[in-house]
């Protein structure tokens, strides 16, 4: 039988711990973690994911300031509000929540923030700091996937992890993590992709696998051998006449017949994307104690 890693639990659980660490941090007379959020435009998923930072905020303790432009701002404008956080003491950590309109530059823009506050984990400094094992902001979704594995104490020393996608925002980053000295960590690394030959083979061989390539159901029960570990990554909207939204969140595996085969499996909705939600609180508390320097 297969344990469901629960990510709505651990992100509730870490969520409270955080809240109760900025109570004390407020109570021996420190000021309360400050997280600004720049949005441009009125993206539907954007202002989503952004009322859930906002509301993160409030559930942690944190302050939060929501700086709204129209999708008519030019780059120099928003360059010029980033130097302005950048500067100003009173906030620990921000973000300028992407994708961004066609004619500002997201890399300009990224690279403009002081990595110091970067809380995304965005900034070329953080990534290449990341890669050395140095102190650093770890971008979200990476941040999310080593906690989960940590809080179940999963194995990892040694284990053949497969990462299914080469994204810069996830596969990149989560395969560096694996192969870092330490735990988690210290795995013995495979990074597939769409021109990976022998697929199939490569996961059957692996003791964890962790799919980010976006394509729903891809991972099927004969591309994975007994005991595995998955961490699904994947969240694609498909329309859906079972909800109220009208769309429901597929995985990138087939979580049906594939969980049967597993030691642990991440279920989507309720696994990676909620721990997600949760790595940018602790990477504002972090920068609120000014940890990373
Ligand atoms: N757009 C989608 N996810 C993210 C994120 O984690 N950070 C930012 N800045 N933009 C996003």
């Amino acid at each position: 039988m297969y344990q469901l890693i629960d990510g709505k639990a651990i992100s509730a659980q870490i969520k409270k711990e955080i809240a109760e660490e900025v109570e004390a941090m407020v109570a021996s007379g420190k000021k309360r973690p400050h997280l600004a959020v720049i949005i441009v435009g009125h993206d539907g998923g954007s202002e989503s994911y952004v009322a859930g930072k906002v509301k993160d905020c409030a559930d942690c303790g944190f302050i939060s300031t929501l700086i709204r432009f129209e999708d008519d701002v030019t780059e120099e404008t928003l360059l010029a509000e980033v130097d302005k956080l950048n500067k100003n003491e009173d906030v620990d950590g921000f973000i300028v929540q992407l994708p961004l309109p066609k004619h500002i530059s997201e890399s300009k823009v990224t690279e403009a923030i002081d990595y110091r506050k970067d809380v995304d984990g965005f900034h070329p400094v953080n990534v290449g700091r990341m890669s050395i094992g140095l102190s650093c902001f770890i971008s979200a979704t990476p941040s999310g996937i080593m906690e989960l594995l940590r809080r179940y104490e999963i194995p990892t020393s040694g284990k053949n992890c497969v990462v299914i996608g080469r994204s810069n925002i996830v596969g990149k980053p989560v395969a560096s993590l694996m192969m870092q000295k330490g735990y988690p960590g210290d795995a013995t690394v495979t990074v597939c992709h769409s021109r990976t030959k022998n697929l199939k083979e490569i996961c059957l061989n692996a003791d964890i696998i962790i799919a980010a390539l976006g394509q729903p159901e891809f991972l099927k029960a004969d591309m994975v051998k007994d005991g595995v570990v998955i961490i699904d990554v994947g969240t694609t909207r498909v329309p859906s006449t079972e909800t109220k939204s009208g769309f429901k969140l597929k995985g990138d595996v087939a979580f049906n017949e594939v969980a049967p085969k597993c030691s642990y499996i991440t279920p989507v909705p309720g696994g990676v994307g909620l721990m997600t939600r949760i790595a940018l609180m602790k990477n504002t508390l972090l920068a609120a104690k000014h940890e990373i320097y």
